[in-house]
Parts: structure tokens; C-alpha cells; sequence
């Protein structure tokens, strides 16, 4: 996307040039024009009083440039803030003063992004104290990262190599310091990098789903969400990417938002034939443990149902 964020910004910008000159023209060629006891004919033939061509077209052309800058700005944000649907997953963590990252396999780095060339990646993104912000120059993305909430962006490096990331949200003191690189390999090598050494698992042989599987289960989530729809809260199996009824009538889609706001906030959103009793796991859950379990309730969602039994229960609540 760089090379189109490129051309619009220099669009605009030439624009900007373009008619800041010809004010800059004009204040020049009157102040020299009718300065003080200059012989500039002040009455008479010279005076004009109004034309409608003149002022139809200083609003008709700048109108049209205007809004066609609007259009071009707009479809090109919806693509860069739409995840094509085939991404890769991150699950990213900003904290004061640093980065942490999960890949889905479970490896964990931190202030350094390992990622595959020519392959779209999606940033699943929360804070765990302050609002940060992952920015990555090269790339042209800036999204903010905020506590309690997920965000997401995206992109798709197209050449190998070490990119700046940055903070770009004032977090604190270290501020300045929350920079890491991402770096960008070849497939071959990225799928080296996994197996290698280096990067820390988060057990051994766990992904981040499993991981996630394994605290759903210790913190007695699996009690109430039982996979047959019999505990006291609905199952949850399928629910990832569905839509869902709620109790007061609202359908929402069941993505990393949601998860993490049911998680955090269960009360806000019930869901349609269930009682409000589920407690909070705000302050029980760090971040990363949050990530963990969307991952988890990700891998039972909609997509990997329909592979593994291709059972249909994408209507479930
Ligand atoms: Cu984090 Cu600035």
C-alpha cells in the first residue's frame, strides 16, 4: 500500500502547492501594484462589480477537487483498514514500555516481529496499562492500541528485510524507547524461525490456542460454556465469526472485540435466553491471557467447525 498512500499524499500536496503559489502570486503582484502613491487607476473602467462566471467556477472547481479527493482518500482507507480474509494472525500486546507478540504456533518475542514475505498479516492488538499506538513507517500503518479493547491492522510486506516499528502514542516516560523492528523473511526462512531457536514457547508444543483451551478450562469457563449448549451459559463452540442474538433484541458479529468485551464486561451484551451472572475476568486475565483465549474460542469458531464435522450450528447463540 505504500506506494498508493505515496501517490495521494503527493497529489495533494502538489494541490496545495499549486494554489498556495497562485495566492502567494497574487498578495505579491497587488501589494507591488497598488502600493502606496503608485499611479494604479483606483476608480473608473478598472473596477469590477461581480461576475457570475468568475464565482461559479471558484466554487465548482475547487467543489470537484474536493470531493475527488475524498473519494480517492476513502477507497483507499477502507482497503488498508479492511484485513484481506485469507491473513495471518498476530496477537500483539503493548505494555510501558515494550512490545510482546504471540504467533498462533505459540512463539512469543518481544520489540521484535518475525513475519513471512508477500503475505497479508493481521495485528490483534490490546494494551495492558495505557493507550499506545504500533506504527510501522514503511509499511504506512498507525493504529492506535488501547486497554480493555482490541484493534486491529494489517499488512503485506512485499520485500525482505528490517523495518522500524514505533510507539507513536506518548505512554510515559520510556516512551521513546517502546521501538522494536519487524523483521521480514522468506517463507522458507520464517517457517525456519519457527522451529528454531531463539523464540520461547508458551509450553512446550502448545500453540496459543491450546494455551488459551488450557485457561479456559482452569478458570472454570468450560463449567458454564459447555460444548453441548447444557451449562448455564451458551456454548460456544461455532460462535466465533457468527452473528449473535442478544437479550435486548441487537444482533452483533462475534469477532475479537466482542470476545474480549464478553470477557471483560459480560454484563454489557447478554446474549438472548441467558441471565446476566456470568462475573467479570477483568484484573483475573492479563492481556496475553485475553489474546490466548480468543485464540482458543477463535479455533472452535465457525470456519474450524465446518472443517472438522462440518456440522451446522452457526446459529447457535
Ligand atoms: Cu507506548 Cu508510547
Amino acid at each position: 500500500m505504500a506506494g498508493e498512500v505515496d501517490l495521494l499524499f503527493y497529489a495533494i500536496t502538489t494541490l496545495s502547492l499549486l494554489f498556495s503559489l497562485g495566492v502567494v502570486v497574487a498578495i505579491v503582484y497587488f501589494a507591488v501594484k497598488y502600493r502606496r502613491n503608485s499611479r494604479a487607476d483606483r476608480t473608473g473602467a478598472a473596477l469590477i462589480h461581480g461576475s457570475l462566471k468568475l464565482e461559479l467556477s471558484w466554487i465548482i472547481i475547487p467543489l470537484f477537487l474536493a470531493l475527488g479527493i475524498f473519494l480517492w482518500s476513502a477507497w483507499l482507507y477502507f482497503r488498508l483498514y479492511t484485513p484481506p480474509a485469507d491473513s495471518f494472525d498476530i496477537y500483539v500486546t503493548g505494555k510501558q514500555w515494550m512490545w510482546k507478540f504471540q504467533h498462533p504456533t505459540g512463539q512469543r518475542e518481544i520489540n521484535t516481529l518475525h513475519v513471512p514475505v508477500n503475505r497479508p498479516i493481521r495485528l490483534i492488538m490490546t494494551s495492558q496499562d495505557v493507550i499506545h499506538s504500533f506504527y510501522v513507517p514503511a509499511f504506512r500503518i498507525k493504529q492506535d492500541v488501547i486497554p480493555g479493547r482490541v484493534t486491529v491492522a494489517w499488512f503485506e510486506a512485499t520485500e525482505t528485510g528490517d523495518f522500524h516499528l514505533f510507539c507513536a502514542e506518548y505512554c510515559g516516560s520510556l516512551h521513546s524507547e517502546m521501538i522494536g523492528q519487524v523483521i521480514v523473511m522468506d517463507p522458507s526462512d520464517y517457517e525456519a524461525w519457527l522451529g528454531g531457536a531463539g523464540t520461547v514457547a508458551v509450553g512446550p508444543g502448545e500453540s496459543l490456542a491450546e494455551g488459551g483451551e488450557l485457561l479456559f478450562n482452569r478458570l472454570g469457563c468450560s463449567g458454564c460454556h459447555r460444548p453441548d449448549g447444557t451449562g448455564v451459559g451458551p456454548s460456544l463452540v461455532g460462535v466465533f465469526g457468527s452473528q449473535v442474538k442478544l437479550e435486548s433484541g441487537e444482533v452483533v458479529t462475534a469477532d475479537e472485540a466482542y470476545m474480549v468485551d464478553s470477557i471483560l464486561n459480560p454484563n454489557a451484551q447478554i446474549v438472548a435466553g441467558y441471565d446476566p451472572i456470568m462475573p467479570t475476568f477483568e484484573g483475573v486475565v492479563d492481556e496475553q491471557e485475553l489474546l490466548r483465549l480468543v485464540a482458543y474460542l477463535k479455533s472452535i469458531g465457525q470456519e474450524a467447525e465446518t472443517t472438522e464435522e462440518g456440522g451446522d450450528q452457526g446459529t447457535q447463540p
